[in-house]
């Protein structure tokens, strides 16, 4: 079989009309163009590019790229380098390779003319490597699809209660003692009461990333213009620090770490203690200064690796229930003159947030570091729906936008009989797609507050490499696409058609994507409660 075949160019040549995001505009003409790997014509900063070009925002503006391929010549026009190396993808796509370097696997080419500009800066995926931890492999193949579908920000979710997954200097503990659990499946873990061990215990499984790995990961990112920032949950989703650091935990907190060590403790369906006088193991200590310098020591050397302008500080699901109790949060609220555990949270935050911004870098948490009120400079990551966004829209603040019912990868992408077990709901290919995140309530004036979308592989359930590309193919797909394309480009029939397309081309670098073509569609009963 031809590469041409195998990717489903039934037509004789590649047509621009087939690739991810559908660009801003496609003219086809009915020569062709034989690609015999050639040198293309760039034209960079050309006052005819900049002119039109001259009414689009300055992200688009640098990203912007004209590729118009003849019966002879392929040629690229742009403002930046930014714009070759996207016109450069969808050549790419086009001729049925994953990179450059690659072998085409389709040289008969559609003559065209390509004129094409993102709609958002930010384009993201977040990988969860907490839950299980992704193989450096892993993430580096990724960044190779992510530039492909021309996304922009890799987000990677690096500790939670799982396992800490980044090397401190400062800290080795955390690697040391906390990046290890018991035993390798997940709900066996959380459900015999989510026990860490030390690195080295026999039969455990877990790991993180070295320092090395880390700028290996951010610098192969960079060549494919893909921002790579880092997550450090705080103060909820921590408890892998008490693992080590019990003195971070709040006064409240000291009987539950007395009876967590009781196998014969009384405890609920998910492994929780249930009794009397003990708090879930969660939250960090606000009420404690030592807990700012541990952060901000955490902090430091995060920033020291990761060059980029925002750092996800996390900020969800606080439970804020052992602070109520906690000797040292209570003085912290009297001092302060507050009264909820709320304004708590927020104090927090701004906390951090002023420690941040001190070293020339934004914050940017999920949408719950609105409760209490939000800190002056941060960006907030919508995953509740949209609301939370739309709120620090109207704040001023930018915002990037991944609800759960439409951009959280880890949900079932097929009726639960065509698939593993998955995360609680049903969101196929088709709903990712028809996410909008421009809500026509937002004001004209404050759009450019709307930095983009995200879409986000939490790991509870995706315990292998090859699951979660399973998990992430085609819907990034999907998720490239809305952050890319104007929306009146966007059409699902079509777009299902090219993601066929893509996920053929992928497959054959060995990517374990979903097959849409097994697809079985919506369950007919709703849907299990799995968690
Ligand atoms: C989240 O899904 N807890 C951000
Ligand atoms: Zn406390």
């Amino acid at each position: 079989m031809t590469g041409a075949i195998m990717l489903g160019f039934t037509a004789a040549a590649a047509s621009p009309l087939d690739i991810i995001p559908m660009p801003v505009s496609v003219e086809v003409t009915s020569a062709q163009h034989t690609y015999n790997g050639d040198e293309l014509k760039i034209d960079i900063g050309s006052k005819a590019f900049a002119q039109k070009t001259a009414g689009l925002e300055d992200f688009a503006k640098e990203a912007a790229y004209e590729l118009r391929i003849t019966k002879n010549r392929i040629t690229v026009k742009a403002n930046a380098e930014l714009g070759v190396f996207y016109a450069m993808q969808s050549l790419n796509q086009m001729l049925g390779r994953l990179r450059p370097e690659d072998k085409p696997s389709c040289t008969v080419l559609q003559c065209c003319r390509i004129f094409d500009y993102p709609r958002f800066p930010y384009r993201g995926l977040m990988i969860d490597t907490s839950r299980y931890l992704r193989s450096k492999e892993f993430l580096l193949r990724q960044i190779d699809v992510m530039a492909l579908m021309k996304m922009s920000v890799l987000h990677l979710h690096l500790t939670d209660d799982e396992g800490w997954r980044m090397q401190i200097d400062r800290y080795p503990r955390l690697t040391a003692e906390a990046s290890h659990r018991w035993c390798f499946d997940w709900d066996t873990w959380r459900k015999a009461g989510r026990r860490l061990v030390p690195e080295g215990t026999p039969g455990a499984y877990g790991g993180y990333y070295t320092k090395d790995d880390l700028r290996e990961i951010i610098a192969y990112a960079e060549t494919k213009h893909i921002t790579v920032i880092p997550e450090i949950e705080m103060p909820g989703h921590s408890a892998e620090v008490f693992k080590t650091y019990t003195e971070l935990a709040c006064t409240s907190l000291r009987h539950t770490m007395e009876r967590q060590k009781d196998p014969t403790a009384k405890r609920n369906a998910k492994g929780e203690l249930v009794e009397e006088g003990t708090f879930r193991l969660w939250d960090l200590c606000p009420g404690k200064d030592a807990t700012f310098e541990f952060l901000e020591n955490v902090l430091d050397e995060v920033m020291e690796v990761f060059p980029s302008k925002l750092i996800h500080i996390g900020g969800d699901e606080a439970i804020k229930k052992a602070w109520t109790e906690c000797d040292d949060c209570k003085k912290r609220m009297q001092e302060l003159g507050i009264e909820t555990v709320d304004e708590l949270q927020s104090y927090f935050i701004k906390r951090i947030e002023k420690f941040v911004n001190s070293r020339g870098r934004r914050i940017i948490g999920w949408n719950e570091i609105l409760k209490g009120g939000l800190a002056p400079d941060a960006t907030v990551m919508s995953w509740q729906g949209i609301s939370g966004g739309l709120k620090a829209i109207e704040l001023d603040h930018d915002v990037v936008m991944c609800p759960e019912e439409y951009c959280y990868l880890d949900r079932y992408q097929d009726n639960p009989d065509n698939c593993p077990r998955a995360f609680r709901t049903y969101v196929p290919l088709s709903k990712t797609y028809s996410f909008e995140p421009a809500s026509e309530t937002i004001p004209k004036d404050r759009l450019h507050h709307l930095l983009g979308v995200q879409g986000n592989l939490w790991a509870e359930f995706v315990p292998t490499d090859s699951h979660a590309e399973y998990m992430l193919y085609p819907r990034a797909f999907a998720i490239a696409e809305t952050g890319w394309s104007q929306p009146e480009k966007k059409e699902y029939e079509g777009f299902r058609r090219r993601a066929t397309l893509l996920e053929n081309l992928i497959v054959s670098y060995g990517y374990n994507a979903f097959d849409l073509k097994t697809e079985m569609g919506a369950p007919t009963g709703p849907m299990v409660e799995t968690y």
